[in-house]
């Protein structure tokens, strides 16, 4: 079996957390959200894996290289443009053979692996299947309305309309009956080819696709709150260690990891949290549900909840909580009058000031 990871698409540097231009690479406890589908795949036993890229390839190619890291080996398929998934499917044609594969959409997460779903395509070699959780707003998903038996009877890609509540999941298990079902189809009214649309004409030749109800699932929709959520609940399960320096002045509770070269001084952190790798923390405080990335400097501060990218300073502010903070930001306190507040802010960046 090999896998087929969409890491493709434009550049988003119009989101949040910008100037990193491909959003499979937002990190969630500090590791790019990209890396856990690898290591989901590469866990359930599938080390021959394509990657989609496009515009964003050279970013994509530093962060995963070869694959050897990840026990993997990888290899890189362009997109001349974002097409839709089904025409990712086609440009991967050679690549795939006529292999089965899973199909990971690279801002995606699943929470728990994919171990037993992969195991069990596997043994029933149902021609595709797919996963499916219930969301609050399903006009914004693709939908699967299912026949009393529980099969799929129709997919439909955000309906005015929805027959469910069941959300398409951007991960799919595909025999190679996939292939004739993409080369059958035509591109949608958004000038894309769709993977629904395959599914779609799967089922209606008759062929079974077998959908799995999961739960615990998330992607990236740029979504601040749900990036801040999705990051307290892998945080939840990290691994407390100090490979960096506390000092005897410096509190830790709870789960708490520190990474190499960080520095604690007259700090108190309360997991579970994150401290990257020659960060340091002084006369500062850090609280649950927080990561702080490598390279970052937190000075008489106290930051809660909220997720701190590469190279930030943060220094003598007060409280900062619920917040997302990107790569080499500066947040200081002012030295002098007049009261102002100074900012220098990004696209689409969002400020909120207590008065
Ligand atoms: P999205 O653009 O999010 O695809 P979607 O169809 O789910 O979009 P929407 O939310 O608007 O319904 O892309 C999902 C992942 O697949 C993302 O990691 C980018 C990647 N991708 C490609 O690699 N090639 C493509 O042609 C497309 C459309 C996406």
């Amino acid at each position: 079996m090999k896998a087929l990871v969409l890491a493709g698409g434009t550049g988003s540097r119009l989101r949040p957390l910008t100037h990193t231009g491909a959003k499979q690479l937002v990190p969630v406890a500090n590791k790019p959200i990209l890396f856990y589908g690898i290591e989901s795949l590469v866990e359930a036993g599938i080390t021959d894996i394509g990657v989609i890229v496009g515009e964003t390839e050279e970013e994509i190619h530093a962060a995963l290289g070869d694959g050897a890291r990840f026990g993997a080996a990888i290899t890189y398929i362009r997109q001349q443009q974002p097409l839709g998934l089904a025409h990712a499917v086609l440009v991967a044609r050679e690549f795939l053979g006529d292999d089965d594969f899973v199909m990971y959409l690279g801002d995606n997460f699943l929470v728990g692996g994919i171990s037993a779903l992969v195991a069990r395509f596997a043994e029933e070699r149902p021609d595709a299947g797919i996963l499916l959780t219930r969301v609050a707003r399903p006009r914004e998903f693709g939908i699967a309305e299912l026949g009393p038996d529980g099969g799929v009877l129709r997919l439909e890609e955000k309906p005015e309309e929805p027959r469910s509540d069941l959300a398409l999941i951007g991960v799919y298990l595909f025999t190679p009956a996939v292939h004739e079902a993409v080369r059958a189809i035509g591109p949608s009214k958004r000038g894309e080819l769709e993977i629904t649309d395959a599914l779609q004409w799967l089922i209606d030749q008759g062929r079974t696709v077998r959908p799995t109800v999961v739960s615990g699932y998330w992607k990236d929709t740029g979504n601040v709150d749900d990036l801040l959520e999705v990051n307290r609940s892998v945080l939840e399960s990290v691994e407390s260690g100090v490979e960096g320096a506390v000092d005897a002045a410096s509190e830790i509770i709870g789960r708490v990891h520190i990474g190499e070269g960080a520095r604690v001084v007259r700090s108190r952190i309360v997991g579970p949290a994150l401290v990257g790798a020659h960060t340091t923390v002084t006369d500062s405080y850090v609280g649950p549900s927080t990561s702080i990335a490598g390279h970052c400097a937190i000075d008489n501060s106290e930051v809660e909840f909220s997720i701190v990218l590469d190279g930030s300073r943060i220094e003598g502010v007060g409280r900062i909580e619920a917040s997302v903070i990107g790569r080499n930001v500066q947040v200081r306190r002012a030295g002098r009058t007049p009261r102002a507040h100074r900012l220098v802010l990004g696209d689409h960046s969002r400020v909120q000031i207590v008065p």
